[in-house]
């Protein structure tokens, strides 16, 4: 496919490295290969506690099961942060001065409508680039957004947030926007990582919007992630299959059950996998088996919950500089704006 003419997110640098695959999507020409996703599986699998990455949660199924998690009642997350998007969308893109939106993770892109819509209100036009490893998602998004939104500029990124973010070009006034208290599933490394990354990415004219989900009461929090339906014990679980299917494990469904509990010392639901008996896991390509114990435990997420004051000072260890806080009536959730410093 030809490449699209300028404007668009890309460096001059960095736009060589990127085609267009589709109208409106670029992936990079030349992707690194990538650890091989099994590998990383028995990695972690293997280390004390077990535990496992989270992105493995989302093949189709996990995505399908997260999207339905979203519209559980239990699940105030989407619906609280959607209502301060709406309320101070306006008030945010005054605050932010930018020509280009960069979400990160984006999916369908539903709560970022908010910002667009204000985009077009105070400034008539601007550029949407998502950023995101699911193609579904950004097919979706570049659709919703065509048809509903054709006063933007949509560029989708198929890529990892890492090899997205480097590519933006720094000269581009852009607002980088990190929604749904992703980050809340980050460990402290990948954490870190992110943050370093994130500012090493950002011009003198960029912004940052996060969204955090706050430490409240036990009795709310736990629900959310011990649904009556149990939506949430399938999505967890589903990881097996996914596992099995990668690794030729033989992970057995039927043979362990979903635990989360909220943890106050480290702020963060902890949701496990407990074996319902003795087994034995194996995965004959790999020549590798360990024995499970009866009420072992396997990591498969965490969620972290924050206090939106010490994320602000945290931030600034990254050059963020705190512009305003949004939050609800019920202080649940807390959408950050930070300001790169100059
Ligand atoms: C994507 N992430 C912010 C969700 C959360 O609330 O931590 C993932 C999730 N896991 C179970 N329910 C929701």
């Amino acid at each position: 496919m030809q490449h699209e003419k300028s404007p668009s997110p890309f460096s001059a640098d960095s736009q060589p490295l990127w085609r267009l695959t589709e109208p409106s999507i670029w992936s990079l020409a030349h992707s690194d290969s990538k650890e091989d996703p099994a590998r990383s599986i028995l990695r972690t699998l293997w280390d004390q506690p077990r535990w496992l990455e989270a992105y493995h949660l989302y093949d189709d199924r996990g995505s399908e099961l997260f999207e339905r998690i979203c519209e559980l009642p239990e699940y105030y997350l989407t619906r609280t942060e959607n209502s301060i998007l709406e309320k101070n969308g306006p008030r945010m893109i005054a605050h932010a001065p930018v020509t280009c939106i960069v979400e990160l993770g984006a999916g369908s892109a539903k709560k970022t409508t908010h910002l667009l819509r204000a985009q077009i209100e105070r400034r008539g036009t601007g550029i949407f680039a998502p950023i995101d490893v699911s193609l579904p998602g950004l097919r979706a998004c570049r659709d919703f957004v065509r048809q509903n939104l054709p006063k933007i500029e949509f560029h989708g990124l198929h890529a990892r947030y890492e090899d997205g973010l480097s590519s933006i070009d720094k000269n581009l006034p852009t607002l980088f926007v990190f929604l749904g208290s992703t980050i809340g599933n980050f460990n402290p490394s990948d954490f870190v990582r992110f943050f370093s990354l994130l500012s090493a990415a950002m011009g003198p004219h960029d912004y940052f919007l996060l969204g955090a989900d706050r430490i409240k009461a036990v009795k709310v929090l736990e629900p959310a992630y011990a649904d009556s339906q149990g939506l949430t014990a399938q999505f967890i679980l589903n990881l097996f299959h996914n596992i099995n299917r990668r690794t030729g494990g033989n992970f057995d469904l039927g043979n362990m059950r979903y635990h989360s509990w909220y943890n106050p010392e480290w702020a963060r639901i902890e949701m496990y996998a407990v074996s319902r008996a003795a087994q034995e896991i194996r995965f004959p390509s790999f020549g590798a088996s360990f024995r499970w114990d009866k009420d072992a435990r396997i990591l498969v997420e965490i969620s972290r919950k924050f206090d939106p004051v010490r994320l602000q000072e945290q931030l600034g260890f990254f050059d963020l500089i705190p512009v305003e806080h949004f939050t609800d009536p019920d202080d649940w959730f807390s959408l950050l704006l930070f300001k790169k410093m100059a």
